[in-house]
């Protein structure tokens, strides 16, 4: 089996964070907050959060941050739950959620579910399963989730489960592992995996491994190194991990470096970017490779994080 490229890795993540003027940051700028979670938590899992300077990440975070307490992609962007949600987790990561408004952000997280238990992205009401995920994790991050109606939001994820076992983004539509992630994640932080055909869905998920070892989101897509992510993490949450080939996923996500400049891409040979870099080692983690930090499956942040938040230590 290749090797990881650690050091190329956070040598690639570290230029990308510096550069701001190619086309690639042009694209980025909308979800710069997303980019920095991802980049900053392959860091932490690499064992190399120390390399860039917190206190400006913590401080340019916190510009983000609008009156209503949502928190925008960048700075003079609109608040969306799903920045929202990367603020959280990268002011979990760094140790710093005191720097935050909790009520405010709460109450604002709470302002976006719907009466049918569902929750809206933003103020222009685009409903989807990922935004019940992310107000669930948030929240649950920040010990408020008696803020919502866990039932009613419990509820609206289970109608969205369909007779394959997997999830779609609203009642009816069609599975998708990115969805099953969301759902099983929320699903998983409100103890209520009981809801989950765990067979049934730990067939769906693991027919996602093609003979390339590599897995897909649907059935007849390609395989893409973010389904790593999306896929494993489920099939660890239900505890059906070890009905697909770890080792050849293993080989494939190694096989998606960029050997010479660093950074991972979605399948070998393509461009790498800082969202498969992350889905690639955060997937690693998860299969356990040597020398990564372990990730927790349901909140997408390195063990030890979750462990300080919830039990102190
Ligand atoms: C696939 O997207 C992924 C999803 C639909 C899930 C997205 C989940 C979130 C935004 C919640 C936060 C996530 C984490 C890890 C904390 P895609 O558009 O690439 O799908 P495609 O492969 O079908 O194009
Ligand atoms: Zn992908």
């Amino acid at each position: 089996m290749e090797e990881l490229e650690a050091e190329k890795h956070v040598k690639y993540i570290l230029s990308v964070e510096k550069k701001k003027d190619d086309i690639e940051s042009l694209v980025m700028e909308h979800l710069r907050l997303n980019g920095a979670y991802w980049g900053l938590t392959t860091l932490d899992l690499l064992q190399k959060l120390g390399s860039v300077d917190q206190d400006e990440v913590v401080s340019w975070v916190m510009k983000c941050q609008h009156d209503c307490g949502g928190f925008a992609g960048n700075i003079g962007h609109d608040p969306h739950i799903l920045y929202t949600l990367s603020a959280v987790q990268i002011l979990a990561l760094l140790d710093k959620l005191d720097v935050l408004d909790v009520a405010k952000l709460s109450n604002y997280i709470a302002g976006l579910q719907n009466e049918d238990g569902s929750f809206s992205g933003d103020m222009w009401g685009e409903i989807d399963t990922r935004f019940s995920y992310c107000a669930i994790c948030c929240l649950s991050l920040l010990h408020c989730l008696d803020k919502i109606d866990v039932e009613k939001a419990v509820n609206y994820i289970v109608s969205c489960k369909n007779l394959d076992g997997g999830f779609g983004c609203t009642p009816g539509g069609e599975s998708h592992a990115g969805q099953i992630f969301c759902c099983v994640g929320a699903l998983a932080i409100t103890g209520s995996l009981h809801h989950v055909d765990k067979d049934l869905l730990g067939w769906w998920l693991c027919e996602r491994q093609d003979k390339g070892g590599g897995l897909n989101g649907r059935p007849e897509k390609l395989p893409d190194v973010c389904y790593s992510w999306w896929v494993l993490s489920s099939l660890i949450m239900i505890d059906r991990v070890h009905w697909i080939d770890k080792n050849k996923l293993a080989t494939f996500i190694l096989k998606c470096q960029d050997k010479e400049n660093g950074g991972i891409s979605d399948r070998p040979d393509d461009a790498v970017d800082i969202f498969h870099t992350y889905f690639g080692v955060a997937g690693l983690s998860l299969l356990e490779y040597p020398g990564l930090k372990p990730i927790d499956p349901a909140y997408a942040l390195p063990v030890d994080v979750v462990n300080r938040i919830f039990f102190g230590r």
